[in-house]
């Protein structure tokens, strides 16, 4: 699957996959990813990307021309829907991770500042989504939740060890709830576990976890 950013901090976003499970699904060719700084497509001799708004009111908006530029530039080397990340979107669950995971290829338009000129929402973003009813300065950790969740749904991307079937996979809550993990040792500080996990009775243990999810 190939991911496309645009951001004006791509600093903020490379060094996510440089240590992370996904540096490895990028080695064996699971994802791709390509980040984009929108000031590198601005045509101003200071590279500016942003103005006041019309209307008058706080901070800057980002420009339509840059925008322009480079979501069409990225659009030639990907076909898949252009979101933008902001709070004022669909909020992220696991169906929207499902249903993105069933995508060949995404763009993710991170914004900063107090927004971006409304013309290239109106007519070039597919879809807005937004990580959680709370404001962050913008949406490079909104895109790396994304890719990160949308990635361990592609197989091959988490090891066998790590299956996204055995854990979130599903997208209805129930399947979402996860059991308590214990590993050694048996007890620590006075703390045991439980006995059953140490029983080795399988039946049991299977009893013992869809109880005790949470
Ligand atoms: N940009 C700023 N806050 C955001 C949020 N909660 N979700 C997505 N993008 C954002």
């Amino acid at each position: 699957m190939r991911f496309d950013v645009l951001t004006l901090f791509p600093n903020l976003v490379l060094p996510y996959f440089e240590d992370s499970i996904l540096s490895r699904a990028i080695k064996d060719k699971k994802i791709e990813i390509h980040v984009h700084n929108i000031r590198d497509y601005s045509k101003d001799k200071h590279k500016k990307v942003d103005d006041t708004p019309y209307g008058g009111g706080a901070g800057m908006v980002m420009s339509c021309e840059p925008l322009f530029i480079a979501i069409r530039d990225v659009k030639t080397q990907n076909k898949g829907p252009v979101i933008f990340l902001t709070p004022q979107g669909e909020t992220f669950k696991q169906e929207k991770v499902e249903s993105l995971a069933a995508q060949k290829e995404l763009i993710l338009l991170c914004g900063r500042y107090e927004g971006i000129d409304q013309r290239v929402r109106d007519t070039l973003v597919d879809m807005e989504i937004s990580i959680g009813d709370y404001v962050l300065t913008g949406g490079e950790i909104p895109a790396l939740t994304i890719i990160d969740a949308v990635s361990r749904l592609i197989p091959g991307v988490l090891g066998k060890e790590e299956s996204a079937e055995e854990d979130s996979f599903s997208a209805s809550l129930d399947r979402m709830k996860e059991y308590p993990q214990y590993t050694k040792p048996e007890e620590f500080e006075g703390m045991r576990v439980p006995e059953v996990l140490l029983s080795g009775n399988h039946a049991a243990i299977r009893e013992w976890r869809m109880k005790n999810r949470k």
